[in-house]
């Protein structure tokens, strides 16, 4: 079990003779991944969703905020002491070509995790190569077919099992998928998406799933649960089915509603459900999607709105000053700009 509470991270302004403002990417996130449970974040491109991840894998730094593991502040321990923990949370990112070294074999790729975890665990060097077969068997790869071949002579849902196959060398409690199909011909998707959700269901993985693709959130996480990013903030999170049956933040709205693949999986990928309008990232005493929220009103652009629970159901919680059931139809839905 996970539990995130209040991270904040911020990136220095890049450099040079124009000096960028710093970039709050993370603005104080509180969300919890529950043993073998299934989470998706969803939101659109810049709202945090890679930064948050990054930091869970121990890849970035966090200005402040705790990140509990089972119970354990890793917040409060040496670095060195907090990365091993974070080793069995493992990230799946979005260009499996870019992840693997195309200089590799399969089995040297899948050798280098397992060279340091046996030595880790003591093991001896028959344990790697048995180890290797085993986790790309349950990838849905044949060892005997792969180990000799390099990247660029898989297809691109092959290279993601390999990838997945070496994150599971280490028997993680979390995968952080990261916009882990996007990049994946849509014809192999449903093949990766199906992975991830076996590999919870028999070997109880907990997955976070990252993505700007509804459908493909909602497939996965089936049972799990579903937080609504926004300009680094949460702005509506619940149960999968029913944040998607009954969204009441209208970004969560604008955000379904513009999403034909809701129908099936025939994502069209690229940010196509986006509404457009003006992003910032200033520091800001209202909604911060009021900017862009066609039923915004005095009061959102003025006072912040604080986290509130939809009456009835605990696990459904939002931020928005005036929450509305709306029916949330299949067809692009118009953002007036600021
Ligand atoms: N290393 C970095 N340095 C400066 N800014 C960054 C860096 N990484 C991300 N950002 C900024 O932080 C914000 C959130 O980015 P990111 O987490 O990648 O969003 P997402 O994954 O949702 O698209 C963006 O405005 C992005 O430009
Ligand atoms: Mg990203």
């Amino acid at each position: 079990m996970i539990e995130v509470k209040n991270l904040v991270k911020t990136f220095p302004g890049r450099g040079g003779m124009l000096k960028q403002k710093p970039v709050q990417a993370v603005k104080g996130v509180d969300f919890s991944i529950p043993d073998a449970g299934a989470v998706a974040f969803i939101g659109e491109s810049g709202c945090g969703k890679t930064t948050i991840g990054r930091i869970l894998t121990g890849l970035e730094t966090y200005d402040s905020g705790e990140i509990l593991y089972n119970g354990v502040n890793l917040t409060d321990l040496p670095a060195a002491e907090r990365l091993e923990r974070l080793r069995k949370v493992q990230l799946i990112q979005q260009d499996p070509y870019a992840a693997l070294n195309p200089s590799h074999t399969i089995y040297q790729t899948m050798m280098a995790p397992l060279t340091f975890e046996a030595k880790r665990q003591k093991k001896p060097k028959a344990w790697m190569e048995q180890r290797a077969r085993e986790v790309l068997e349950l990838v849905g790869l044949n060892p005997n077919v792969v180990f000799g071949k390099y990247p660029h002579m898989l297809s691109g849902g092959q290279r993601q099992r390999v990838v997945v196959a070496r994150a599971l060398t280490v028997d993680p409690d979390v995968l952080v998928a990261d916009e882990a199909v996007s990049m994946i011909d849509v014809s192999l998707r449903l093949g990766i998406l199906n992975l991830l959700f076996n590999l919870r269901e028999k070997y109880g993985i907990a997955l976070l799933f990252i993505t700007h693709d509804v459908a493909a959130a909602r497939y996965v996480g089936q049972d799990g649960h579903i937080y609504v990013i926004y300009q680094g903030e949460v702005v509506e999170q619940g149960v999968t089915d029913e944040l998607i049956q009954s969204p009441v933040h209208p970004y969560t709205q604008a955000l379904l509603s513009a999403v034909p693949v809701l129908r099936g999986l025939e994502s069209p990928g690229a940010d196509r459900y986006i509404p457009l309008g003006e992003f910032t990232q200033e520091e800001s005493t209202a909604c911060r999607f009021a900017p862009r929220c066609r039923h915004a009103v005095d009061r959102c652009r003025t006072e912040k709105p604080a986290e509130q629970i939809w009456p009835g159901d605990q696990d459904h919680r939002h931020t928005c000053h005036f929450p509305t059931p709306r029916r949330v139809v299949a067809e692009p839905l118009e953002v007036k700009p600021s």
